[in-house]
């Protein structure tokens, strides 16, 4: 099926100014004060939640509701939800419209089970989507959102569509070539600094469901990296895995956003039906600083009792009901 981007405008936030004066002083009997024309550079800040799985989780309305009313506390460029969010059906309604009350820019990832009652084109007309990948540039920064759901069939890349993804996983999770040639000259594109956001994973996940079609998305990076004399890929944020976690590859950040809600555990294992709950709605709130910085806010909290360790899941030792709270530091431009 034909990729369903289309152009979409940049919205390109005002930043606050700081100081614009300073003192320079030399070490000569005078000193004297000097207008700095050069712009500060702001951090840039956004409120991250993934994986709410609204009409799969009896209370993902209130876990997006905790989520929504942090946010509005707050001073952020935008809000953005990592996939997995709500079905385009009259039951998801209450989900979306909950969204959209939220003042600011918000933005969307369409995550696999998104489709599971619905097409891509209405999932996308339900969350007013426009376009399934797409960037925008935010202060200093340049925002890559990526659509990993797509599937192998028959040699032809098929839309997810009405839960077609239950096959084997090498022909599921992917991105369509048209989208890895455009993500090529998206980066060729910008002179800022970029980072990708995603539902599926583009690292090595334990799990064993990265996207298939992270090594061509990962040479993508690389390439861009290399091609330039300053990082121009920094970090790769995901959902989808339901992990808490981070890695580096060739010097890019790659950080698993935990979901809202639970961790799929399967039946016996978990404390409501197949999932291990959270006993909070678990999220995040980034600073991306151009100085060479990110910083996690995360959430920590507990497995609702019989945890996956009561009940010996076999990867209890893995799994968390939080997003870690983290610094990493990248090399500025
Ligand atoms: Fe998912």
């Amino acid at each position: 099926m034909k990729s369903i981007r289309k152009n979409r405008r940049s919205f390109i936030k005002k930043l606050g100014l700081g100081a614009t004066a300073v003192a320079v002083s030399n070490t000569s009997s005078f000193a004297f004060t000097a207008k700095n024309t050069a712009k500060p550079k702001d951090a840039v800040k956004m409120g991250f939640i993934t994986d709410i799985h609204h009409g799969y989780c009896k209370d993902a309305l209130q876990r997006l509701n905790v989520f929504l009313k942090q946010a509005s506390k707050r001073d952020l460029d935008f809000i953005i939800q990592a996939g997995d969010f709500c079905h385009p059906t009259e039951e998801g309604k209450e989900c979306i419209d909950l969204w959209n009350t939220y003042k600011g820019d918000t933005y969307h990832v369409l995550g696999n089970h998104d489709m599971d009652k619905g097409t891509k084109e209405e999932t996308m007309a339900f969350w007013g989507m426009t376009n399934n990948y797409y960037s925008f540039d935010k202060g200093d920064f340049h925002f890559i959102v990526l659509d990993g759901n797509y599937i192998l069939k028959d040699d032809t890349y098929v839309d997810y569509a009405h839960a077609n993804f239950y096959i084997e996983q090498q022909h599921r999770s992917l991105v369509h070539p048209d989208q890895i040639d455009w993500l090529k000259e998206d980066l060729a594109s910008t002179d800022k600094q970029c980072i990708i956001i995603s539902h599926q994973a583009f690292d090595e996940i334990w799990d064993g469901w990265s996207s298939p079609s992270r090594f061509a998305v990962r040479k993508v990076i690389d390439d861009a990296n290399n091609r330039t004399d300053f990082q121009k890929v920094i970090a790769c944020f995901c959902g989808h895995h339901h992990v808490d976690d981070h890695s580096i590859i060739n010097k890019v950040h790659y950080f698993q956003m935990n979901s809202a809600s639970y961790y799929y555990v399967g039946e016996g294992y978990g404390s409501d039906d197949s999932k291990a709950m959270y006993e909070d709605s678990i999220f995040a709130f980034l600073t991306i600083d151009p100085k060479g910085r990110i910083v996690i806010e995360g959430k920590r909290s507990n497995f609702v009792s019989p945890t996956p360790t009561d009940l010996k899941h076999p990867d209890a030792s893995r799994l968390s009901a939080s997003i870690s709270n983290r610094e990493i530091e990248f090399t500025a431009k």
